[in-house]
C-alpha cells in the first residue's frame, strides 16, 4: 500500500486541529527508517550533525556537501515523514542568488522536501524568493546555533528588554514571507506561547516549552548517546551509550577468548555440516544484559535444514 507523505499542508492542518507535530533529527537511512516507522512527522537533517556525527564543538564547520550527503541518506530511509534539509552556515548568508542555488541542491541532490534556515526578519526576502521557486522553508529563531559567536555561546534568547517583541516580529516577518513552519529554540515558555498564538503556521519547539505546536529533539540526545550531555530541555528515553558499551565489551571479550565466532556462525566447505549446537549463537550472547540476539540466520538455517545459505545472509530486509 502506498504511504501518504507528510506535506506542508498536512502540518498546517495539524496545527488547525490542535494535533501536536513530532520532529526528530536523522542523519542516515537506518535511523530515518526507524523513526519513520514510529510515525515521526518530520525528519530534520540538522546541521547538528556537525556536533553529534562529526564531533565538532559547533555546527559552523558543516558544509553544503555534508548536508546533501546526509539528506540523501535520510530521504532514502523515509517513506511517510517530511524530510527537511538544514542550510549550513554561510550557505545562504552571502547572497540570495547563492542561497537559491544551494537550497535547490538540497532538494534536487539531497531529496529534501523543504529546507530550514536560521534567522528572523533579515531573511524575509530570501524566504519569499525560495518559496517563489517552490521550495518550502522552515524558519528557525531564538537560540540559533550558527550565531554561536554572536550570542557568546549557546544561551537562552529573548530575556533582554524588548527580546520578546523582537522574536515575535521575526516570527511574523517569516510567516509573512511564506515560511510554512518555525523552529523556536531556547526561548522562554511565555514568548513561545505568544508566538504560537499569534502566527498561523506551526511552531516546533526545542527548549521552548510545551506551548508550541510540535516538538523537536536531536535523536542522539533522546537516546542518551552522550553521557556528558544532558541539558535541561532534553528528556532521555534511553541510555544507549551505556547499552552500546555493554554490547561492545561483550563482543571484545568474546573475540579475545575465542568464543566468537562459534561453529553456528561459521561457513564450512561441507555445506551440509550442521553446527555442533544449534543454540550456540544465542547462548553466547546470554551475558549481554540478558538480551538474546534475534535468531541468527546462520544458526537456524534459512532452508530449514540447518545448512548454509550465504546468499540470503546479506539480503535487505523486506519492506512493503
Ligand atoms: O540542527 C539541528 O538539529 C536543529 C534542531 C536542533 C532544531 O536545528
Amino acid at each position: 500500500m502506498k504511504t501518504k507523505k507528510v506535506t506542508i499542508h498536512t502540518l498546517q492542518k495539524m496545527k488547525q486541529r490542535g494535533e501536536r507535530i513530532t520532529m526528530l533529527t536523522a542523519y542516515d537511512a537506518t535511523f530515518a527508517r526507524l523513526l519513520d516507522e514510529s510515525r515521526v512527522d518530520i525528519l530534520l537533517v540538522g546541521d547538528s550533525l556537525g556536533m553529534v556525527i562529526q564531533g565538532n564543538e559547533t555546527t559552523l564547520p558543516v558544509t553544503l556537501d555534508d548536508m546533501i550527503y546526509h539528506t540523501r541518506a535520510v530521504a532514502r530511509g523515509a517513506r511517510r515523514a517530511q524530510v527537511v534539509g538544514d542550510m549550513p552556515f554561510m550557505s545562504y548568508q552571502a547572497s540570495i542568488e547563492q542561497a537559491l542555488v544551494h537550497a535547490g541542491r538540497l532538494i534536487k541532490e539531497g531529496g529534501a522536501s523543504a529546507v530550514k534556515l536560521e534567522g528572523g526578519a533579515q531573511h524575509a526576502e530570501l524566504v519569499s524568493r525560495l518559496v517563489g521557486c517552490g521550495i518550502p522553508v522552515m524558519g528557525h529563531i531564538g537560540l540559533t546555533p550558527q550565531s554561536f559567536h554572536q550570542m557568546g555561546g549557546f544561551k537562552i534568547q529573548g530575556r533582554e528588554d524588548g527580546g520578546a517583541e523582537r522574536l515575535i516580529a521575526d516570527a511574523k516577518a517569516l510567516e509573512a514571507a511564506g515560511a510554512y513552519s518555525l523552529v523556536l529554540e531556547g526561548i522562554p515558555v511565555e514568548i513561545a506561547e505568544r508566538i504560537t498564538a499569534e502566527i498561523s503556521i506551526p511552531t516546533i519547539g526545542i527548549g521552548a516549552g510545551a506551548g508550541c505546536d510540535g516538538q523537536v529533539l536531536v535523536i542522539y540526545d533522546l537516546l542518551g548517546m552522550d553521557d556528558e550531555f544532558k541539558p535541561k530541555f532534553v528528556r532521555r528515553y534511553e541510555h544507549l551509550a551505556m547499552r552500546i558499551r555493554t554490547a561492545v565489551d561483550a563482543y571484545v571479550a568474546d573475540v579475545k577468548d575465542g568464543t566468537f565466532p562459534n561453529e553456528a556462525e561459521s561457513f564450512f566447505l561441507d555445506k551440509k555440516r550442521k553446527p555442533a549446537k544449534k543454540a550456540a549463537a544465542v547462548a553466547a550472547f546470554s551475558h549481554v544484559g540478558g538480551c538474546a540476539p534475534e535468531p541468527n540466520v546462520a544458526a537456524q538455517g534459512t532452508r530449514g535444514d540447518g545448512g548454509e545459505t550465504e546468499a540470503k545472509l546479506y539480503s535487505s530486509p523486506k519492506r512493503d
